[in-house]
Formats: C-alpha cells, sequence, structure tokens
C-alpha cells in the first residue's frame, strides 16, 4: 500500500508517520512517498522519520521527491497538506486583514478568504492530475482552508476526496471525557462546515447525555470551550460550537486581541519553524528531539489570543495531542480493509442539509467503508447557525468562482459577503492589500 504525502516537507508529517509506525495489521502502509517543492525541508523530515522508524519493525519505507507527477503515479491514498505561500504567506494573511481592523485567521474571516484565494488554483491544479495519473487513488485533504478545499477537488475527483479536521473529533473527545463517557462509544451529533459546527447531542447507549452538561454549570465550565465561550453563551446556544466559532460569537474581542499580540499566530510559526528547520541543516542535530520539542510548543499556544480574551487559562493537557493523524489513519483503514467505522469528516452534503446543495462540501459523521464517506442524516440546524453556514458557503462558492475566472470583482464580492467583513469599502482594500503582497494572487485581474 502506497502513500504519498504532498506537503511532505511539512511540519506535521511525523504526527502522520507516527501513526503509521503503530498500525500492524494486513494491509497496513507499507510506502511512504514525501512529496515537496523544498528540498531542505524534505530531508529535514526524512531525517525526523528516520528517528522515528529506528527500532521499528518493518517500518513503512520512505522516499522524498519533488516531482509531482511522479509522486503521484501508483499511490493507492493521497494525503494533501501543502501551504501554498508558505508562513510567511499565512502572516502576511493576517496582517493585511488586522491592519483594515478585520480578522486575520488562515481558515476565518479574511485571512481565509486570502488563504482560500492562493490555495485553490493549485489544489485544483494537483487534483486534475490526480484524476489523470492516480485515478483510483483516494485523496485525504487537509490542506486549509479544508472545507473550501475539498470542494474545488470534488469538483474533479468527485467523492474520492476527503477532507479531514482534527477540531470535531476533539470537541466530541472533551464533551465525552467531563461526562465520564469512553469517547468511542458516544455518537456525536455534530454537522455545520469546517470550522463552523455544533455539537447538539452525544448519545451514549442511544441516551443523549449533552442536556446533563448544559444543565451543570460547573462542569460546563470546566473544560475548553465553556472556559472559552462563558457557561451562559453555551446554555443560551443549548450547544457547544467548535472552537473556530470564537471568532464568531466574540469577534471583536478575538481582532483586538490579536492586533495586540507581539507576533500574530502565523509570524510566530514562521520564526519557530525557520529555527528548527535551520537546526535540522546541522549533521549532529538530534532531529525527534528538537521536532518534538518544537511541536509541543506550538501546542501548548494554540489559539492562545482566544483563550487570552477569554480569560480561559492553559490548555488542559488532554487537550495538547491534536489527532489529526488518528483520523487520517481511521479514514484510511476503514476504506482500505472495509472497516465499517464512523468518523467526521468534509464530503459533498448530498441532501444532508436540506438549506444547501447536494455538491456543497459540508462537515458531517459519516459511515466509512471501503465504498468511501457517506454522510449521516441528521437533524436541521436552527436558524442562526443555518444563516452562518449559509452566508459562509455563498462567500467560499465565490472564492471558487474568483479561483476559476481570475476575477478580481469576484474576489472583492467574496470579501464583502462574509459575515466578518463589515464594509464594501474594506474588501476592497482586502483585495488590494492582499494582491500587494501576494505573488499567488496575481492571476486577479
Ligand atoms: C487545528 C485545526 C487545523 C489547523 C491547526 C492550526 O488543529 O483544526 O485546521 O491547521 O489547528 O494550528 P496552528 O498550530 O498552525 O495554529
Ligand atoms: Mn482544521
Amino acid at each position: 500500500m502506497k502513500l504519498t504525502i504532498l506537503g511532505g516537507g511539512g511540519f506535521r508529517v511525523p504526527l502522520v508517520y507516527g501513526a503509521l509506525l503503530t498500525d500492524r495489521a494486513e494491509g497496513r502502509v507499507t510506502e511512504v512517498v514525501l512529496h515537496d517543492l523544498d528540498d531542505s525541508r524534505l530531508y529535514a523530515v526524512a531525517r525526523v522519520l528516520d528517528e522515528q522508524a529506528a527500532r521499528v519493525p518493518d517500518a513503512p519505507k520512505v522516499t522524498a521527491i519533488t516531482d509531482l507527477d511522479e509522486a503521484l503515479r501508483g499511490a493507492d491514498f493521497i494525503f494533501s497538506a501543502i501551504r501554498v505561500g508558505g508562513l510567511e504567506g499565512r502572516a502576511n494573511d493576517e496582517r493585511v486583514a488586522l491592519a483594515q481592523g478585520v480578522l486575520g485567521q488562515e481558515t476565518v474571516g479574511a485571512g481565509g478568504i486570502a488563504y482560500g484565494l492562493r490555495t485553490v488554483p493549485v489544489a485544483v491544479d494537483i487534483a486534475r492530475r490526480v484524476a489523470r495519473l492516480a485515478p483510483d487513488a483516494w485523496v485525504i485533504n487537509f490542506t486549509n482552508p479544508a472545507g473550501l478545499v475539498t470542494e474545488a477537488m470534488s469538483r474533479h475527483l468527485g467523492d474520492r476526496v476527503i477532507g479531514i479536521c482534527d477540531s470535531p473529533v476533539g470537541l466530541g473527545r472533551r464533551i465525552a471525557r467531563v461526562l465520564g463517557a469512553d469517547p468511542k462509544e458516544a455518537w456525536i451529533d455534530y454537522v455545520g462546515l469546517n470550522h463552523l459546527g455544533w455539537v447538539r447531542g452525544l448519545r451514549v447507549a442511544g441516551r443523549d447525555e449533552l442536556p446533563r452538561l448544559l444543565a451543570d454549570a460547573d462542569l460546563l465550565g470546566s473544560f475548553e470551550e465553556g472556559k472559552l465561550f462563558g457557561v451562559d453563551w453555551l446554555q443560551s446556544l443549548g450547544a457547544i460550537p467548535n472552537e473556530y466559532l470564537h471568532y464568531y460569537y466574540f469577534n471583536r474581542e478575538a481582532v483586538r486581541a490579536y492586533q495586540q499580540a507581539e507576533k500574530t499566530r502565523g509570524a510566530f510559526l514562521a520564526d519557530q519553524q525557520a529555527r528548527f528547520y535551520e537546526e535540522m541543516k546541522r549533521p549532529d542535530a538530534a532531529a525527534l528531539t528538537a521536532w518534538d520539542r518544537t511541536r509541543a510548543e506550538r501546542e501548548a499556544t494554540y489559539m492562545a489570543e482566544n483563550r487570552e480574551a477569554a480569560g480561559a487559562g492553559e490548555r488542559d493537557a488532554d487537550d495538547l495531542s491534536g489527532g489529526y493523524e488518528k483520523v487520517a489513519l481511521a479514514l484510511m483503514r476503514a476504506i482500505a480493509r472495509d472497516e465499517r467505522t464512523t468518523l467526521i469528516l468534509n464530503v459533498r452534503n448530498q441532501g444532508t442539509l436540506s438549506v444547501l446543495d447536494t455538491d456543497a462540501v459540508i462537515e458531517v459523521p459519516c459511515l466509512v467503508d471501503a465504498n468511501g464517506a457517506h454522510p449521516v442524516a441528521v437533524a436541521p440546524l436552527p436558524e442562526h447557525a443555518t444563516g452562518l453556514v449559509c452566508a459562509v458557503k455563498g462567500v467560499e462558492r465565490e472564492v471558487l468562482a474568483a479561483a476559476e475566472s481570475g476575477s478580481r470583482a469576484t474576489a472583492v464580492k467574496a470579501f464583502a459577503l462574509h459575515p466578518l467583513v463589515d464594509s464594501v469599502n474594506v474588501a476592497r482594500r482586502l483585495v488590494e492589500g492582499y494582491t500587494d503582497v501576494h505573488p499567488g494572487l496575481a492571476y486577479l485581474k
């Protein structure tokens, strides 16, 4: 079984490889091809993987290449985890937005639109090549903004592309934990778009345990989302939102905290990662130790400004291991071995949410087997959530249209229609600001 990782020089690749190393079963991945445009990043990550594989018998064989078509040929699974424009691009996405007084974040609001406009053309090119060179492969998309990018790729690959994110899993796990339930036994009623979803119920043995949590202020205030959103707001909503909804429900506070931060998240990570990749150039560097130290610091500081704005304090130690590699592995196993399982994934709607058309990619629990991921029927969202989901899907569609046509006016429309961008004039200035700093947006005319 051959797995190709696009963005193979990326910092999170060792998480995926580490998950593969735990898989001893028949039909597991035996060959990993890392693809990246940057040789030195490939070299750095390959060093970490090499140390991970030491002392593991039959560890998947790793090769690293820079030719995309060669990487795709013969792949059974393709993970796409690329970052167009690098972390400097992410920092610019944040900076330009914050200068206009709106949110600069890699997946939400103006920053997410800018990142999407840069990424979609590249993702579409990859999808076309996959359709030609590896038509039977399954594509697992981690590339952010994950919902939008998955939808762009699905126009060429249909249901053979599946988007993943660790945030709904992490959320479900935290809720199960405070309720004293086993996350593996719990059915999580979650739906929305990527980074824009709500847990409306958590059933254990057929019984919904969420009302018990919502009724207990102490319990509710004891975990990440309770601290971030506040007990009263969760009780008013009657649901537990994905942590990324903090950017919507507390937008003013989040923007202010981001503006006041010494460095934006992207700028912080750009520096942190540059140090790591630089260190990997030293022949005597302890690759795995350096990687793990860098990873721990990254996880401890995740959404730090939001937590500070909310007075939420440090992250819970149990929340530090993200787990997206586990979702990826579980998904691959279910498909490759026809091991039926349920996972929250980004797939085409197919009538699940009646307010969206059939091809709209949504984030929803899916039954997964050898035939892929099939969304499970869920109850409709309340009106306030439907409003946000439809508005943001409308924006995503404008981003896809702008990426296809190269129309600058359509790009302005995408920004202007986003609920977190408060003026058409701001949208125009954002397009100017972003096209000035991003060579990857030169296609907008
Ligand atoms: C979560 C999200 C991912 C995102 C990551 C960002 O895991 O679900 O989509 O890539 O956080 O973390 P970072 O350390 O890059 O800010
Ligand atoms: Mn995510």
